[in-house]
């Protein structure tokens, strides 16, 4: 029988946990991201809760699960060190470079990666591209910059659709920009980053993963 996508997601959150259980140094902080894929990595975290300080995360909603389990959260302001960060992506290619933010979570999540040491992206294989930018690139902006950044995005050859409805974990506003061509994800993340409104952009070229961890119907493939 196929494996699903679901249990794909739950296979490469189970090879991260076997990772840290054995990377990690005791009583340090874990960063935390958002989605599906990462729900599964808290769930076994619980197991060795005991062993880690805390956690610091990046969404309300992986906050809410991890104390759920009993497991600490600490602001970030709190931490100068986070040996490792788990998180998912919705693309990433041969570089370790990926598309974030189709849960809305891009900001936090690229604060708690520029702090880690490590970025053990987790992800099942149907999230490997060989070229980023199927999957419409989030940008998350001030409310009152929404009409502009469109504008600014249209320019740089991108067509922007206001994701109504959904407000971040910042209290902002998320842009999903469709057909860009990325020739060159790092110079486009930074053109979006300059764009005034912008809080950030869900291209993670300039820090990308240092460890994808992708589940297939074969096994377990980590990518350094
Ligand atoms: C949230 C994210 C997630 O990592 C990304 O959307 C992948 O989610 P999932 O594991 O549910 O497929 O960037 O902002």
């Amino acid at each position: 029988m196929a494996t699903s996508q679901e249990q794909l997601k739950q296979r490469a959150a189970q090879a991260a946990f076997d990772l840290v259980k054995e990377q990690l140094p005791k009583q340090a902080v874990i960063g935390i991201g958002t989605g599906s894929t990462v729900n599964y990595f808290i769930d076994l975290l619980a197991e060795i809760k005991d062993d880690i300080d805390a956690a610091v995360s990046s969404s309300e909603a992986s906050t809410a699960r991890l104390k759920q389990h009993g497991i600490p959260v600490l602001d970030l302001n709190a931490v100068s060190e986070v040996p490792i960060y788990v998180d998912g992506a919705d693309e990433i290619d041969e570089h370790l470079r990926m598309v974030k933010g189709g849960g809305g979570a891009l900001t936090r999540e690229k604060i708690i990666a520029a702090v880690a040491d490590t970025f053990i992206c987790i992800v099942d294989s149907s999230k490997q591209v060989g070229r980023l930018g199927s999957f419409p690139i989030p940008v998350e902006v001030v409310p009152m910059a929404r009409s502009y950044v469109g504008r600014e995005i249209v320019k740089l050859g991108g067509d922007p659709v206001w994701r109504e409805g959904v407000v971040t974990d910042n209290g902002n506003w998320i842009i999903d920009v469709h057909n860009f061509d990325i020739l060159d994800p790092i110079h486009l993340e930074q053109q979006l980053n300059s764009i005034v409104g912008v809080v950030t952009n869900g291209l993670f070229a300039q820090r990308g993963a240092n460890i994808a961890i992708v589940a297939d119907e074969n096994g377990i493939q980590t990518i350094k």
